[in-house]
């Protein structure tokens, strides 16, 4: 088996040393530096999790044209692709030098140098920090008046996820919650039909980078009585967060997703911004990724449903689960929610959203749910408080 030596970088500080394999790009051995803190946190538990940490680094082959380019380029795998591009990314500091090579952080750096997308990336003798790009959805990194921005297309022809991505930021604006991305609508032209994609800044920068919140979770040992979700909390706070900070961020976005029926809060759609020079977190990371929402790929549901039982990915398996994690519900103002008609007038931006009356309809009914749960909480919730006051 051809292998090839790389060292895993941290900008100019040495992670470890790689042997990869020449075909797939995939880490055959891994010998660590002297500074084990600098490992990435999700790949710092040993080499298999270094190994799943770069798997899970490269692009994902079902994203937008990944698997035709690949055929075309006659690239084996994503991985490889990411090794091409020495594993740079617009997320965080992380990247590989060829052993031997004299290329620095400065050379390399994409909130630095320029970049090319993947299919121009070989042509134009230039890196593409979109061999890293997580993400189902067909997306790239542009440079836009010399700031990098993030543009996200959607699944099939229609724009709602694009817009959904517009109405989570026009919803979290009119609450006065500031760290949330604000994505903006971006016209494509040249297709036959109208469509949005959304355009975003990067949130990482030349100081800061993203660390999700399955490697937050992946760093250290989770105790089996401890929920994943305390465990987020828990870790967060041994790296520099206050408890109470990451709890109110987690409760507003389970209560902003409630509310635009976001289905898809994963633990690769929120996480931290880290101090990249002393490894301190700083903040949580703005909301982003709220495109699986609003009944996107089930428009008809909320005409025969009551919307009370919809299932989510995230810490728990429902949206009715996840209320129970709030304890404050006054993070939201329900006078401060976007109204039908200018939800309404965003959809009619793309005339292919179809069945825009019945989502209305589901979000009206969300808002309903949401009100009786700021009210009185959930219904078993009302019941215990009900029977406290009896006692007394
Ligand atoms: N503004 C940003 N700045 C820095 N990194 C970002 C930004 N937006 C997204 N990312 C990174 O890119 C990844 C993919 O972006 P995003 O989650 O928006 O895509 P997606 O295709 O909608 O994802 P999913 O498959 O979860 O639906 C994120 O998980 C994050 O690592
Ligand atoms: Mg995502």
């Amino acid at each position: 088996m051809a292998e090839q030596e790389y060292d895993l970088m941290h900008k100019d500080d040495v992670v470890a040393s790689l042997q990869l394999d020449d075909l797939s790009g995939a880490i055959l051995k891994v010998t660590p530096s002297a500074s084990p803190e600098l490992l990435p946190l999700g790949g710092s538990q040993g080499a298999d999790s270094l190994r799943k940490w770069w798997l899970r680094r490269a692009v994902p082959i079902s994203q937008g044209n990944i698997a035709a380019l690949l055929q075309q380029e006659g690239i084996p795998s994503t991985q490889r692709l990411l090794v091409r591009n020495l594993g740079l990314s617009l997320s965080d500091h992380y990247w590989i030098k060829p052993s031997g090579s004299e290329l620095t952080w400065k050379d390399v750096s994409p909130f630095s140098n320029a970049f090319s997308s993947l299919s121009e990336a070989a042509a134009a003798h230039f890196h593409s920090p979109d061999a890293a790009l997580q993400g189902d959805l067909i997306k790239k990194w542009l440079i836009v008046d010399d700031t990098r921005c993030l543009l996200k297309g959607n699944r099939g022809a229609n724009s709602q996820q694009s817009l959904n991505e517009v109405l989570a930021s026009m919803l979290h604006k009119k609450q006065g919650f500031s760290n949330h991305v604000r994505y903006r609508p971006v016209k494509f032209t040249g297709s036959a039909s109208e469509q949005y994609g959304c355009i975003c800044k990067d949130f990482a920068s030349e100081t800061l980078e993203f660390i999700p919140a399955i490697d937050v979770v992946d760093s250290e040992k989770k105790d089996n009585a401890v929920s994943t979700y305390e465990h987020f909390i828990h870790v967060c706070a041994e790296h520099g967060l206050s408890e109470q900070e990451v709890r109110g961020f987690l409760e507003y976005q389970v209560l902003t997703d409630f509310v635009l029926t976001n289905t898809d809060r994963h633990l690769n759609n929120f996480g931290i911004l880290r101090d990249s020079q002393t490894l301190k977190f700083v903040r949580m990371a703005p909301i982003f990724d709220s495109g699986n929402s609003m009944f996107w790929d089930a428009p008809r549901l909320p005409e025969r449903s009551d919307c009370t039982e919809i299932t989510v990915n995230s810490f728990r398996k429902t949206e009715t689960e996840l209320l129970k994690l709030v304890t404050d519900r006054s993070r939201v103002r329900m006078d401060l929610l976007p109204c039908r008609n200018e939800i309404a007038e965003l959809y009619a931006k793309d005339d292919s959203i179809a069945f825009v009356d019945s989502i209305l309809t589901g979000y009206e009914k969300k808002k309903v749910l949401m009100e009786r749960f700021m009210e009185k909480g959930l219904p078993e919730q009302t019941h215990l408080k009900r029977s406290t006051g009896f006692e007394r």
